[in-house]
């Protein structure tokens, strides 16, 4: 989305810089840095320059402040794709919305990388991820990444599907990554007394004001933890123990090298890899 300017960020050229993830190993320390050693394996946890000082580089220079230690456990490409997604679903969930065991959360895009990191994380607190899909060829692979129910709006009614999941109650919790005039139906689902936290922007269409049903709504950006060093320290704890228990591991569809980058982004813009992480090595 930066590199093709939907996003509002503001991309400086010539010499511009992408990529907001990654991981990779200490190679120096800036005078002064306790904590962290040369070889260290790490992964970024922000980059707010990013058209600076992007992740798309051999070398990179972070503050120490914005690395945390390589998660155990996973594969050195896992660790490159694991933070935006996972990092935004526990924020939004956790941090913002006080997620509880028991609580019903609806999820839209959830074959996408953020979603599917909400129904992991939702299913690691004993919540119930409830998936919404514009597809219902979708629900199988929906049902085996976490989801305990698959709601597909090109064949149910979204406010129907959740009360028949939710005992009539309507879902406590709503995630909304997608926007746009959906999100009138994500509103009819909720409970009254429930949170909805907008946190995406998939469908370019405007959304209109979420009016209906009594509900806390937040709108979501992920930079509002991760550059908060307390929560980044907590993210970093749950996800550790997430992948320590085998219940977070993100989904990868393809590895790219730096020379193909070009056709990694064909690939994702195309849809290609069908809401999974594509990692570029360099
Ligand atoms: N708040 C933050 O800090 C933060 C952090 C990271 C990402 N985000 C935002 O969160 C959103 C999701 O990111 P992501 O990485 O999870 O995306 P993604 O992996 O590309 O999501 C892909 C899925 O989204 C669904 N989708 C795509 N276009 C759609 C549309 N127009 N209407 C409805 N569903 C659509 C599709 O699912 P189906 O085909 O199954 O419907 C698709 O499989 C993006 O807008 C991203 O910018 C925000």
């Amino acid at each position: 989305m930066m590199r093709s300017g939907a996003l509002p960020a503001v991309v400086t050229l010539p010499n511009a810089r992408l990529g907001v993830e990654g991981t990779g190993v200490v190679d120096a320390l800036g005078s002064g840095v306790t904590g962290l050693e040369i070889g260290d394996p790490v992964i970024l946890t922000a980059v707010p320059d990013a058209s600076v000082r992007g992740s798309y580089a051999e070398y990179t220079t972070v503050p120490a402040s914005r690395v945390v230690a390589r998660p155990a456990g996973l594969a050195v490409a896992e660790a490159a794709a694991i933070w935006v997604a996972f990092s935004t679903a526990y924020g939004a969930l956790v941090e913002k919305a006080s997620m509880r065991p028991g609580d019903h959360v609806l999820i839209t895009a959830a074959s996408g990388g953020v979603g599917r990191a909400a129904m992991q994380i939702a299913n690691q607190i004993g919540a119930v991820p409830i998936a919404v899909t514009r597809h219902t060829a979708k629900r199988d692979d929906l049902l085996a990444a976490g989801a305990a129910a698959v709601i597909a709006t090109d064949r149910d009614d979204v406010a129907d599907a959740v009360r028949h999941h939710t005992g009539a109650t309507g879902a406590d919790i709503v995630l909304d990554v997608v926007m746009g005039p959906g999100q009138q139906d994500l509103v009819k689902a909720a409970r009254p007394g429930g949170t909805l936290i907008a946190a995406g922007f998939l469908d370019p269409r405007p959304t209109p004001f979420p009016a209906g049903t009594p509900l806390t709504i937040f709108s979501y950006r992920s930079f509002e933890h991760t550059l908060d060093a307390v929560v980044v320290k907590r993210m970093a704890a749950f996800l550790n123990a997430g992948v320590r228990l085998g219940a977070l591991r993100p989904a990868i569809d393809r590895m790219f090298t730096l020379e193909g980058v070009v056709e990694a982004h064909r690939h994702l813009e195309k849809g290609l890899h069908g809401g999974k992480k594509i990692v570029v090595t360099v």
